[in-house]
């Protein structure tokens, strides 16, 4: 991933049809084929992925997906391992969405699936966030714990294959009415930063990305890179638009 920014694409359960999530693909794809130092990443729900992946030979988008089970084989109806979406044409994993912890993924069932990412060779979107800021401080301990917690017993090989979004959830969505500062944000990049460096060398405070999720649109996109420490953003409710998108792409292309 070098020294591009990445701007990741959530989409969540959108859209319903796989002609309108080809429509969607290629509108980002025109833009993404003009960028030089972004890389793209869309995570649509699994069942487009490999179809997504025909339209995409040439690799201009990296294709991730929005979750994988945390067991590798068996009897587990319903469920989709990293192996199969590994072989279906993904290269990423978001892991540990604080809507699939909501759903009651524990810090240990999000342990067990970036293992399973990693040994089936997606590089894992490990998610992280606090619901609610306290006066006192107490979610950078929390932030803290989910962050060791996600990567415990993960060496330091695999710094390069994960790749840490910070999403305070109560920045998340439309219905979210607060939104984060540069400040509170780049104290949080380099709180992140520095607990990697602790756990993996000194190395790591550069060569992990961070990025940042919650409510980025093209009104505040310039800020939080400029500003916030981060190298990217993922993007949720701005990605079902290839032209809203696509501005938060070429906003980030020209910094
Ligand atoms: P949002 O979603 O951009 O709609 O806030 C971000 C996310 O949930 O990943």
């Amino acid at each position: 991933m070098q020294n591009k920014k990445i701007i990741i694409a959530n989409w969540k359960m959108n859209p319903d049809s796989f002609r309108e999530a080809e429509e969607l693909f290629n509108g980002v794809k025109k833009q993404a084929n003009k960028l030089k130092k972004t890389k793209v990443i869309i995570c649509p729900p699994c069942v487009f992925i490999n179809k997504l992946k025909q339209l995409n030979k040439k690799n201009i988008i990296s294709l991730g997906t929005q979750d994988c089970f945390r067991q590798d084989k068996g009897a587990w109806t319903g469920m989709i391992s990293a192996k199969m979406l590994k072989n279906a044409g993904a290269d990423f994993v978001i892991v540990g969405h604080s809507e699939r912890r909501g759903l009651g993924d524990n810090d240990q069932i999000v342990n067990q699936k970036i293992k399973l990412a990693l040994k089936n060779k997606l590089n894992a979107i490990l998610c992280i966030g606090e619901t609610d800021r306290d006066e006192d401080g107490k979610f950078f301990s929390f932030l803290e714990n989910q962050l060791l917690s996600a990567l415990s017993d993960i060496g330091k090989k695999f710094v390069k294959n994960i790749l840490i979004a910070y999403e305070p959830i109560w920045a998340i969505s439309a219905a979210s009415k607060k939104v984060i500062t540069v400040d509170e944000l780049q104290q949080i990049s380099i709180f992140i930063r520095k607990i990697l460096m602790d756990k993996y060398g000194a190395k790591s405070f550069e060569a992990v990305k961070v990025l940042y999720g919650g409510s980025v649109d093209f009104r505040n996109a310039e800020e939080l890179i400029c500003g916030g420490g981060v190298d990217g953003f993922l993007v949720g409710r701005k990605s079902l638009v290839a032209e809203r998108f696509n501005k938060i792409l070429e906003i980030v292309e020209k910094i």
